[in-house]
């Protein structure tokens, strides 16, 4: 028999969150099942929810209307806070306000330490955490002698010492240069592929939300779109009224089409442009 909670370690249904004398929901009867091993892009307009659907994710917010599950516990479960929290690790936007010791592998563990780990597994978990994010040669270092791209990266090994099913990325690379993010990407890409963590990874960085297998654009607390990179950024027009931007080689791609070239569907990066257009300008080569 199929296990739905570990096909789909997180469960969001029909989930609305009220700040306090707030008019509205922040987070509008959205519901979402998130698939083991995926690499989920949420995407959206300032203040259209993002942030306080991740709190939600991990019992940081509790739904005001609806049901959150994480590996099957409902996080309304007073006693399973500390148990959804360990199984959906969550990683901000600033990684100063992450780290807390004054050496990286000390900082790694502090969170085991919190979750009561026997002391004699931590340095495996943690090695294999620093590891993981290709900062084992730091484990010494002191954070804040660290790029931010390299900061990030020990934050993010924090969470996976607690070898957490899913990782929320909350606009993780925000505060990054372009090689930051692109270390920190790729380092939580490589993550989800050989180990099957599923993640969620909240980004304003259309680039990155095309890398995904799947595509949430969030608007007004609602789910307005749900689908591969391919076919969200095939809306040009919708994504643009939402006030988002739209990767160019997709937005090229579109008008090269309308024009009449006959450019397949999907197209969202350089490469592929320059082999459609070679498939479709030179066909004998
Ligand atoms: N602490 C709060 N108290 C009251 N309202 C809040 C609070 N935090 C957020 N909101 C409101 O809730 C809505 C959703 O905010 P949220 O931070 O989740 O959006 P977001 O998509 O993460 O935005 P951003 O892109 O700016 O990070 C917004 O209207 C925001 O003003
Ligand atoms: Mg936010």
């Amino acid at each position: 028999m199929e296990d739905t909670a570990v096909t789909f370690p997180l469960r969001i249904q029909e989930v609305s969150y009220q700040y306090e004398e707030e008019a509205q929901n922040a987070v509008d009867h959205v519901s979402m099942e998130i698939a083991k091993g995926s690499f989920v892009a949420v995407l959206g307009h300032n203040g259209s929810g993002k942030s306080t659907l991740a709190k939600l994710m991990n019992a940081l917010f509790l739904p005001t209307e609806g049901k959150v599950l994480v590996c099957g516990m409902d996080t309304a479960t007073e006693e399973e806070v500390w148990n959804v929290r360990r199984h959906a690790g969550m990683v901000f936007q600033n990684p100063d306000n992450q780290i807390v010791a004054n050496m990286v592998r000390e900082d790694v563990a502090f969170g085991l330490e919190n979750l009561g780990v026997p002391q004699v597994d931590m340095p495996s978990r943690i090695e294999e955490a620093l590891r993981c994010v290709q900062m084992t040669d730091f484990a010494q270092s002191a954070p804040h002698m660290l790029s931010g791209g390299q900061k990030q990266r020990v934050a993010i090994a924090g969470v996976l010492a607690m070898q957490p099913d899913v990782m929320i990325m909350d606009e993780s690379t925000a505060m990054l240069d372009p090689s930051g993010r692109k270390e920190v990407l790729n380092s939580v890409r490589k993550l989800n592929r050989e180990q099957q963590m599923t993640v969620v990874w909240i980004t304003h960085f259309m680039e990155e939300a095309a890398v995904a297998d799947r595509v949430i654009v969030l608007d007004k607390g609602k789910t307005a779109m749900d689908g591969t990179p391919q076919e969200v950024f095939a809306r040009v027009d919708e994504i643009k009224a939402l006030g988002l931007d739209v990767p160019p080689m997709a937005e090229l791609s579109v008008k090269l089409r309308n024009a009449g070239l006959e450019l397949p569907e999907g197209i969202l990066n350089v490469s592929d442009m320059v082999k459609e257009l070679k498939k479709v300008l030179c066909p004998s080569k």
